[in-house]
């Protein structure tokens, strides 16, 4: 599918982006092992977390989805207790979906396939496999335990003592999962702290989990997770979108409401901040253990930034919309120490820089990130956003302030994350009449 983008005369209104896409999985999966039922409601309604939710029942969950709106789901926790699936798991373009999935089912008493759609299967699985066997987890994967289709039998694990090689909220919750069913207490160090919803909701849900800086200590459970009721705050990435067009378009007024701001996940109002951008924040009340605020944004001055270090896992589904504030900012902006993003759903490093070349900016490759010298006129082009949700997102934002016409190939890409995403766009474009 193809979007063709202009740049409106004014931006205009408020939006609701759809509840967080990381935390609907978790409440899927944390309370499809619960003792009892919960309501979730302002549920993700993406690609993603409908894949989790496949795999859930596969297993033997009995889950009830609503698409709304608001999207709600109703899940019946087994108490730990799932069932042999008769058929692959299919994670999708999900991979958290799959990495997660493969923690928990590594505990698990009987053999399960996860897969997924091209995109997934070509993305690191070794990161899970290495420390899951160190547990003592039966587990494989296609190119020599590098990618997926994976093969788990679960078993009986032990607790380990281990130190993560990147900084990623994925590999964490995978060994968080199959720490709950281990014996002896497992220890993980991370390079750099990666969002913590896994501990803010299991420990709401009951389970024992004490992190200081980036050090984690799993409790094996000894009673089964308590069911956890709570709407799910809007979700960061998704808002990301909107934060950025307000900043760049030079006549905006964006008012996004209810978003989750957990500090390790909302990196993003921090950098946009340091740009120049204006954001006002306003608190509201915590959802199931996660901040929440409205926030508001209108045309700024954006000048550009040095980002890396301990910040980049805290919006590095972001970058990709970073780098367009950074090409209509003064000054170069560089991101360094951002190499994961060479595996997410695309090449978001190579990808990002080759679309962005083409609507005019002066953008170059890192291995690690990139450098983007803004303050060149946009204007629009024929970009292809290879899939990806969060870089047809971005490319639609660039496209709002582009000279002319930009046609985004694989605009389809944002059922994964934020399906209303386009007509969202529109409702705040105001045209002259
Ligand atoms: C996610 C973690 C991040 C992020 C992904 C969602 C999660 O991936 O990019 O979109 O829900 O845990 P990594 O853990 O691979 O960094």
């Amino acid at each position: 599918m193809v979007k063709v983008v202009s740049p409106p005369e004014r931006l205009r209104g408020e939006v609701s982006p759809p509840g967080d896409k990381s935390l609907g999985h978790r409440a899927l999966i944390f309370n499809a092992l619960a003792a009892g039922k919960a309501r979730v409601d302002n549920f993700c309604p993406g690609a993603d977390p409908l894949s989790t939710l496949s795999c859930l029942r596969s297993l033997g969950v009995s889950i009830e989805y609503d698409p709304g709106p608001p999207p709600r789901v109703e899940v019946a926790g087994v108490g730990g207790g799932l069932q042999e699936p008769t058929e692959v798991l299919d994670c999708g373009n999900s991979a958290t979906t799959l990495r997660l999935l493969a923690g928990l089912l590594a505990s698990q008493p009987f053999l399960a396939v996860l897969s997924g759609d091209a995109s997934l299967r070509s993305r690191p699985v070794d990161r899970v496999i290495q420390p899951l066997r160190l547990m003592g987890a039966q587990i494989w994967g296609r190119a020599g335990d590098r990618l997926a289709p994976l093969v788990v039998r679960g078993g009986r694990l032990k607790g380990i003592d281990y130190r993560l090689p990147v900084a990623s909220a994925q590999v964490k919750s995978a060994l968080v999962l199959a720490g709950l069913w281990a014996e002896g207490d497992p220890y993980l160090e991370e390079p750099a702290p990666s969002r913590d919803d896994t501990e803010r909701m299991l420990r709401a849900m009951g389970a024992s989990i004490e992190s200081r800086d980036s050090r984690i200590h799993v409790s094996p459970l000894i009673s089964p997770l308590k069911p956890l009721s709570s709407p799910l705050p809007g979700d960061i990435s998704s808002a990301a979108f909107f934060l950025v067009a307000g900043a760049v378009h030079p006549d905006a007024s964006i008012r996004l409401r209810s978003v989750g701001v957990n500090p390790t996940r909302a990196g993003v109002v921090e950098v946009l901040r340091r740009m120049g951008a204006n954001i006002k924040i306003k608190e509201g009340r915590p959802l199931g253990g996660e901040p929440v605020a409205d926030l508001e944004v209108t045309s700024s001055e954006l000048h550009g930034v040095e980002l890396g270090g301990d910040i980049i896992p805290r919006l590095i589904d972001e970058v990709p919309v970073l780098a367009v504030a950074a090409a209509c900012a003064s000054g170069a902006t560089i991101i360094r120490g951002a190499a994961e993003l060479r595996v997410k759903e695309a090449d978001r490093i190579g990808v990002m820089v080759a679309g962005l070349r083409r609507l005019g900016a002066d953008a170059d490759e890192l291995p690690d990130g990139m450098i983007i010298r803004g303050g060149r006129k946009l204007h629009g082009a024929t970009v292809n956003s290879h899939g990806d949700h969060r870089l047809a997102m971005a490319f639609a934002v660039a496209g709002l302030v582009a000279e002319g016409e930009t046609v985004i190939e694989g605009a389809e890409g944002v059922e994964v994350s934020y399906p209303a995403f386009w007509q969202e766009l529109d409702r705040i474009l105001k045209r002259k009449s």
